[in-house]
């Protein structure tokens, strides 16, 4: 009968640890597949809670500035409730457990002098037990995660610790994740801002030319649903459309301005060196990863809707829809900040003999996205 039973428990611990096995799996997948934050740290608490049958389970992040911990993630009846709620390092369980950077397994609550019952008090919420782990990224304490209240039986034991401590590592891993592309993303501002700088400098737009460039085109792509990744894609490549003419332009000394390039006939155009600058361009952010997807935008800028344009005569779909709204908006900014153009009769000029290209060098819905945006 005992042999009976200890078999009894030994399947149980294996299909235990089956269960375990599983959600740590589904959890490795989703941490290479998803780089949103809060949703993998739901699911690394909902699958916590399931495996160690708790009724609550929480992630709290440490806010090093302020010396406390503010609630990440949390799984319960009152996991809306609890957000608003602060916890000094060194003030209850949690706090106790950020502050000695160990693991803490408490039965009953009330018999513990650590315990801090402020927010049960608040939120009508009743602990009873708790396993509270600390999340640790290279010797650094990041926050802690815990679960309260077992389910099944009254306590939590040694195994619902280790279970507990196997998920905190992927939240670890999560954290760690995160600020990593926190970090490229800040390096990709920060090289992006630089690589405008040496534009400006280089007199190719007036301050703050590339931004208003950028906003415009980014206006039409709203227009025209770009969304996501495309989105950004349109954005950062409005800015860094023209950067191949850093290169070019320390090579030759020419003054290509809007009014003599609507005069030049487009065989001109392309036997022209200046426009060597979008294949220029392209090979320069080739170099960089992050910029990888933006070099067939850069390098199809200047071709036309027709096929007449450069570097390879694309036409129609076949020019990637970023190039065909940079190609436009390029245009029109020349149009509308060239100083060369003084009077208002010759503005006019340009403008109609601009929109006149719908169809032929233009995209027509692209024009027609952008004379809805300027009220036209
Ligand atoms: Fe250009």
């Amino acid at each position: 009968m005992l042999s009976l039973n200890n078999e009894g428990n030994n399947v149980k611990k294996l299909k235990m640890q089956i269960l375990q096995l599983n959600a740590l799996n589904k959890i490795s997948l989703e941490l290479t597949r998803t780089t949103d934050l809060d949703a993998l740290l739901n699911k690394i608490i909902e699958y916590a809670a399931i495996i160690v049958k708790a009724e609550a389970a929480s992630i709290l992040l440490l806010d090093k500035e302020k010396n406390e911990l503010y609630f990440k993630a949390s799984l319960g009846k009152k996991s809306q409730e609890i957000k608003k709620y602060k916890v000094k390092v060194g003030e209850g369980i949690a706090g106790w457990v950020a502050e000695k950077g160990k693991s803490l397994i408490v039965d009953d609550v009330t018999k513990d002098t650590r315990w801090y019952q402020s927010i049960d008090s608040s939120t009508k919420f009743v602990t009873k037990s708790i396993i509270c782990v600390p999340l640790i990224l290279d010797k650094d304490i990041m926050g802690v995660m815990e679960v309260i209240n077992k389910n099944d039986k009254k306590y939590f034991d040694k195994n619902d610790e280790e279970i507990l401590n196997s998920f905190a590592n992927q939240v670890v891993i999560a954290l760690r994740n995160a600020n990593i592309i926190e970090d490229l993303n800040n390096y990709f501002i920060q090289i992006t801002e630089i690589l405008i700088q040496a534009m400006e400098n280089e007199s190719l737009g007036p301050k703050g030319h590339f931004m208003k460039l950028a906003r415009l085109t980014t206006q039409i792509g709203n227009k025209l649903g770009i969304i996501g990744k495309d989105y950004n894609n349109l954005y950062y490549a409005s800015l860094l459309h023209d950067i191949g003419r850093i290169k070019v332009s320390r090579k030759i000394d020419i003054n290509f301005k809007a009014k003599d390039s609507f005069r030049l006939v487009q065989s001109e155009i392309s036997l022209h060196p200046i426009s060597l600058h979008p294949i220029v361009g392209a090979n320069m952010l080739k170099q960089i990863n992050l910029f990888k997807d933006i070099v067939p935008i850069v390098k199809h800028h200047h071709e036309n809707y027709d096929g007449t344009g450069y570097p390879d005569g694309l036409s129609g779909e076949e020019i990637p829809l970023a190039s065909r709204i940079i190609a436009v908006v390029e245009d029109y900014t020349k149009i509308i900040y060239n100083t060369s153009i003084e009077s208002h009769s010759e503005n006019e000029e340009a403008l109609n003999k601009f929109f006149s290209l719908a169809g032929t060098k233009y995209d027509p819905k692209i024009i027609d996205a952008l004379k809805e945006i300027i009220n036209l």
